[in-house]
Order: structure tokens, then sequence, then C-alpha cells
């Protein structure tokens, strides 16, 4: 009985196996039980003699089962570990970061260096009314600078009488809220989001300028110039830039002046200060004295200029980019290779 059960409880395969033999040796009714029950049936000799001796085999079956239990559970341990180990001498996998888009960037830039020369920011609504859009700006419904801007109109339903609205072709909305807001003396810049019907290599539909808007006593297209050069030198690194002003025409300021950068495409990259293209970045001029009324400044009283930047043409000059779209494609890959995302 010892030897078969040792050796059963040595080979058992599992803890449901062991359980088995624990009932067929030990249990109620298992052999070595059995076993016991005789011994009343024994003279006292033959007790004495066979008792211990059943009790010591039940005692050795319990251990040898709990020893072969342990057993069990070490192999089943060792397996586990077998499969979850870990190799710490392997690299880390790396995440990547997310970064500022770059007109984000620039928007930044061009926002510190305005603000070193004391203008601060002021901001305005992307979905504007025709007045502050247009009317306020000098540009009464049946200009053909209506048309020219490809503008988006909002969607009206019947019988909505509120005054049409567009998205803002340009900045210079913020013009006028600004000064009727805060009143002259001002100083300030306005980024932001813009929108127009429009789509090729240098125009998207929805691109970001920056409003400049200097109003004293007596300032001058001088202070004009002298700011833009100032910037683009800051913004561009170099300590000389050659820039074109342009006699032009917006209804909202007189007179008006278009600014061009040198710049020059080689193998499809923009190179600034070199070359014989240019690439026209903002328009200019002395804040009409209509528009100055309209935002309820006297305009015996004061003057100043104003400009509306792109800020994507910079940030294209400044990168040496040649497709304005790929800006707002979000595509990873591009991001990467011009450095803009880990
Ligand atoms: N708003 C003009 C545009 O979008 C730019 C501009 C701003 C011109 C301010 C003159 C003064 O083209």
């Amino acid at each position: 009985l010892r030897q078969k059960y040792l050796e059963l409880i040595g080979g058992a395969a599992d803890e449901a196996a062991l359980e088995d033999l624990r009932v067929r040796a030990i249990g109620k009714k298992g052999e070595v039980s059995l076993a016991m029950r005789e011994l009343g049936r024994m003279s006292p000799e033959e007790r004495k003699e066979a008792g211990p001796r059943l009790n010591a085999l039940k005692d050795e079956i319990t251990s040898a089962l709990a020893a072969k239990k342990a057993a069990l559970e070490d192999a089943a341990l060792d397996a586990r570990l077998m499969t979850e180990w870990l190799d710490v001498t392997l690299p880390g996998r790396t995440r990547r970061a997310g970064t500022i888009h770059p007109i984000s960037q620039v928007t930044e830039e061009v926002t510190a260096i305005f603000a070193g020369m004391g203008f601060a920011v002021a901001e305005g609504p992307q979905i504007e009314s025709d007045w502050y859009n247009f009317d306020a700006l000098n540009i009464p419904g049946h200009h053909p600078a209506r048309a020219e801007m490809d503008t988006f109109y909002m969607a009206r339903a019947e019988g909505d009488n509120r005054p049409p609205h567009v998205l803002r072709t340009h900045t210079s909305p913020v013009q006028i809220r600004h000064l009727e807001a805060h009143g002259a003396p001002c100083r300030i810049i306005a980024p932001g989001r813009v929108y127009r019907a429009d789509y090729d290599q240098t125009h998207t539909p929805m691109f970001h300028q920056v409003e400049g808007l200097a109003i004293d006593r007596d300032i001058s297209m001088a202070n004009l110039k002298w700011v833009l050069e100032e910037f683009v030198k800051a913004f561009f690194e170099v300590d000389d830039v050659e820039l074109r002003f342009r006699a032009s025409h917006f209804p909202f300021t007189e007179p008006s002046a278009e600014v061009d950068i040198r710049c020059s495409w080689q193998g499809g990259t923009l190179k600034v200060g070199e070359g014989d293209d240019w690439l026209e970045i903002l328009g200019s001029g002395m804040v009409h004295p209509k528009v100055l009324a309209a935002a309820k400044v006297d305009p015996d009283q004061w003057q100043g200029f104003a400009f509306g930047m792109g800020i994507d043409r910079i940030a294209m000059l400044k990168y040496g980019i040649p497709d304005l779209r790929a800006f707002f494609d979000a595509d990873l890959r591009w991001l990467r290779h011009y450095g803009f995302a880990a």
C-alpha cells in the first residue's frame, strides 16, 4: 500500500490527480481508512503492531500529498515566469512628443517682435458682420473689393433678419472693434485666421494675417516703414533685407502701399534676400479718415498707419517652403521633413 501510493503521488500530473489519490487512500472509504477499520477485529497483539503502522502510513501519505502539491505549485510558477519574462536590457520604445504647428510658432514669434516695439495684442471674431468686415472699412455694398475678396457668406434661413455675416476676409475689422472699445491713441497687432475662396500654391481658403494699427497725433508713413523694416530684420534674423513698397489701393487706407520681399526659388525652395523674385507679404497705408470716423475717432485729431501681413507667407519665406497648402494637410511626414514635428 505504501509503495503504491507514494509512487502514484510522485507521478501525479496536477492538483486534481492529487485530490483523487487522497480520496482513494485516506478518504472515508480510502484503502488506508478501510484497513484501519479492520483494527477493531484484530487481536490486541495484532492491533498493537498494526495500529501505529497504519497511523504512520496515513501521516506519510498526508505529507507526501502536501509535498507534491507544493512541488506542482513551484513548477506552475516557474512556467509562468518563463513566459512572462522581461528583458530590462532592451532599448526603450520612444514616444513622439507633440509639437507646436509652424504657423502657431511663427505667430508667436511675430507677436514677440511687435511686443518688443510696444504693440499690444487685440482679437476679433472669425465670423464677422458685414459692417465690420466691409462698411466700416469704407467698402460699401456695391464696391468691387467685395467681389475681389471671394468672400464666404454665412448661410441665412428665410426670415432671418439679422445683418449678414461673413467669414472675415481680413483682420482689418479688428481695427474698428479695437478703436471703438478703447479709442485713440493705440498701438496694436491682431493676429488670426481669415478666409477667402481661393486655392493654389500660395493661397488656401483659410489663412492667417496679422493686422497692425498705430494711431496717434502725428504718425506717418515713415513710422510704418521703420516698423516694418525692424520687424523683417528681426524675423528673418538678418542685418539688411530688401523691401519693395509698391503704390497700391485699399478703400481703408490713403495712401496705400503693398510690400514685397526680395526672394528666389532655387530648385523648389524659397530663398529670402536674393534673386529676382518678389513675394508680396503685406498691404498697408495711412488709415482713411472715414475709417477713423466709423470707429468714432476724430480724424482731425488722430492719424496713423495700418498694415495686414500674411503670416503664412512669411512662414513660407522663413522655412523655404514653396507650397502653402502643405501647412494645412496635417501630414506628419511633411511636418517631420521640415523639422516641425518629432
Ligand atoms: N486688409 C488688407 C488685405 O487683407 C491688408 C491691409 C491691412 C491693407 C491694413 C492696408 C491696411 O489685403
